[in-house]
């Protein structure tokens, strides 16, 4: 059960995998790399040795130690009494691993992790003192109200063998409620096959989990009533359903993930949010908006400020969440900022969105995960219902992400009027039509594996697009670089000349994301000189354009046509074909999609 658990989480991060389990004995194998090296050496040593009624699992992605196998967790203390799992990063790690070797303590492995079991152990033991001597879930209290910094922690102890006890700390955890099983883990897919019913855990909050179910309190033992919810997907979403990898399926389900996302915020003309705890007053007032978000999320937010500078005629600013709050950003009440994150926990974004709020800022998350850390911290929320998402590189969390931001920028002029009405009911109906045209595009699919085939070997592509393109190209090369390990990169087509264009040589590919023919004429022509520009110095153009613009023919050398819709919407058509672009080159070149190297799928560490 365990391992399946840590089968569906791999992808959170996969360069060491572990398990212990008290039956009689504490049994504790560990192993570095993925969790198939950790699978083989239960079969070495025998499983039967790990079989009981408690055990906690891990995968890691290492932040303190390299992946080894003594880094890899559980760790436990010298005894082998406790086995402990965590999440984050225990920031005055270095402090306390001083005060346990003062002590005498002898440490096993490089990480941060292991002073938390030797502080658990000894405090369960009653040694440095206080009052939690055997008593587990005391004594993991107590150690957690010393650490500093972001966890999550799960514990086992050899003498409480019907006991789990965990805790969190700006780091997901969930409870499953089974019938007569309960689970803890990071996310809900990891016990989806057995229950739908979850419980939340707030920030600063352990739950203890015995025969009798589980109990929720704070850091101090103080009761909290539970925070239930049901998961609103099933198995067959985490699964990979006769696909090769998940990425594929996950590229396949955008229609439906955008359906899902828009659906239910369309009222009388007005759109509405999952979760306001602002007045529409509040929203009037906003003179600013800044997105913040990483990656994929970021991209997503570039787009966002097209339409939302556009249809509200408010200053729209899109910062890199790892840099907002050390650039001192002038913020206020009247500023809105939009956090953009999938999984709702990235540190990056949470900690840019703590930022904002210190400074008097509302805040609005446009999140996938239900109940996650961002959006619980947020003044508003709007969910993308992508469903999960197993691949690490983002495709229909991203989708749903730039659909979200449209409805954040349709909600924004609801709220506040426009300036251009009829554009924007006209922009507010095409959307609903968009998981449509995202199916059409997916009938690209054959032609663009073709061409990706035939490229893998090239040694670098870059990516052009203007206006709303430019996103698109940034999130073209970002997949191929994350997926194929390839040199790519995406550029405003303006900006070629100022720098670029010599990197331009014969037979290098480059992706051109045309801007729709219709409307912005004089966008579409400037790009058709900039196709001009790199053709004429031998570079093999790959364009992306409309159907029906035969402008494009004579300068593509291959043609990819997505539907044509308005400028604004273009990027939710134009971005798939560059999705299974980067991930047949990833497979014809050999690697595995779903599981970049390097790479974990949520980031919880700055
Ligand atoms: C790229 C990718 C990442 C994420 C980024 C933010 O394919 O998946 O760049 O977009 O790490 O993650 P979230 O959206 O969970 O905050």
């Amino acid at each position: 059960m365990v391992l399946a658990g840590l089968r569906r989480l791999e992808y959170r991060g996969y360069d060491s995998a572990g398990i212990a389990v008290v039956d009689g004995g504490l049994a504790v194998e560990r192993k570095a790399g993925p969790l198939r090296n950790l699978e083989a050496r239960l079969d070495e040593v025998g499983r039967d040795r790990f079989e009981g009624n408690t055990g906690v699992g891990h995968t890691r992605w290492a932040t303190h130690g390299a992946p080894t196998d003594r880094n890899a967790h559980p760790h436990t203390d010298a005894a082998g009494r406790v086995a402990v799992v965590h999440n984050g990063i225990i920031e005055n790690f270095a402090q306390l691993r001083a005060e346990l070797e003062s002590a005498g303590v002898e440490m096993a492995s490089d990480t941060d992790t292991e002073t938390a079991a030797h502080l658990i152990a000894r405090a369960y033991l009653g040694v440095d003192g206080g009052d939690s001597e055997g008593d587990l879930p005391a004594s993991v209290r107590a150690v957690c109200r010393r650490l500093e910094g972001a966890f999550t922690l799960v514990v086992t102890h050899l003498d409480e063998p019907d006991m789990i006890v965990a805790a969190r700390r700006s780091s997901p955890l969930v409870v499953g409620v089974g019938d007569g099983e309960t689970f803890v883990a990071s996310d809900v897919a990891a016990f989806i096959e057995h229950t739908r019913n979850a419980v939340e855990l707030g920030q600063d909050q352990a739950v203890v989990i015995d025969r009798d179910g589980y109990r929720v309190t704070d850091f101090h033992g103080a009761e909290i009533a539970p925070k239930t919810f049901r998961v609103d997907w099933d198995l067959a979403a985490a699964e990979k359903g006769g696909h090769e990898y998940f990425m594929l399926k996950e590229i396949e389900e955008q229609p439906e993930a955008l359906a899902n996302t828009l659906r239910g915020h369309f009222a009388d003309g007005r759109i509405v949010l999952d979760e306001q705890r602002l007045a529409d007053q509040d929203l009037r007032e906003i003179d600013k908006v800044f997105v913040v978000a990483c990656g994929s999320a970021y991209h997503s937010g570039l787009v966002a400020k097209y339409a939302i500078e556009h249809w509200c005629r408010l200053p729209v600013e899109v910062e890199l969440a790892s840099e907002f709050r050390y650039r001192d950003p002038v913020l206020d009440r009247d500023t809105l900022v939009v956090a953009v994150s999938q999984s709702g926990e990235t540190a990056d974004t949470l900690e840019a969105v703590r930022h904002a709020r210190e400074q008097k800022a509302r805040v609005l998350a446009v999140c996938n995960t239900n109940g996650a850390q961002i959006p619980r911290e947020s003044d508003a929320v709007l969910y993308t219902h992508a469903g999960p998402e197993i691949g690490v590189a983002s495709t229909k969390a991203f989708l749903a992400q730039i659909a979200a931001n449209y409805l954040v920028g349709l909600a924004l002029a609801g709220a506040r009027g426009t300036k251009y009405p009829d554009e924007v009911a006209r922009e507010f109906h095409e959307l609903e039509a968009m998981p449509e045209a995202v199916g059409r595009v997916l009938g690209t699919a054959g032609q663009v594996r073709e061409l990706a085939a035939g490229l893998a070997d090239s040694k670098a592509v870059l990516f052009l697009g203007r206006h709303v393109g430019y996103p698109v190209a940034l999130e073209g090369a970002l997949k191929l670089k994350e997926l194929a390990y390839m040199h790519a990169e995406g550029f405003a087509a303006g900006e070629l000349k100022h720098g670029p264009i010599a990197l331009i040589e014969e037979g290098l590919p480059v992706v051109v994301v045309m801007p729709s023919s219709k409307g912005r004429a004089t966008l579409h022509s400037k790009l058709l000189s900039n196709i001009r520009e790199i053709q004429a110095r031998g570079a093999q153009t790959i364009v992306i354009a409309q159907e029906g613009d035969e402008t494009v023919r004579p300068f593509a050398d291959h043609l990819i046509e997505v539907p044509a819709v308005s400028t604004l919407l273009q990027p939710l058509v134009s971005t798939v074909p560059l999705q299974i672009f980067a991930a047949e080159i990833a497979k014809a070149r050999g690697y595995d999609v779903d599981k970049p190297r390097n790479l974990a799928k949520s980031v919880t560490v700055e």
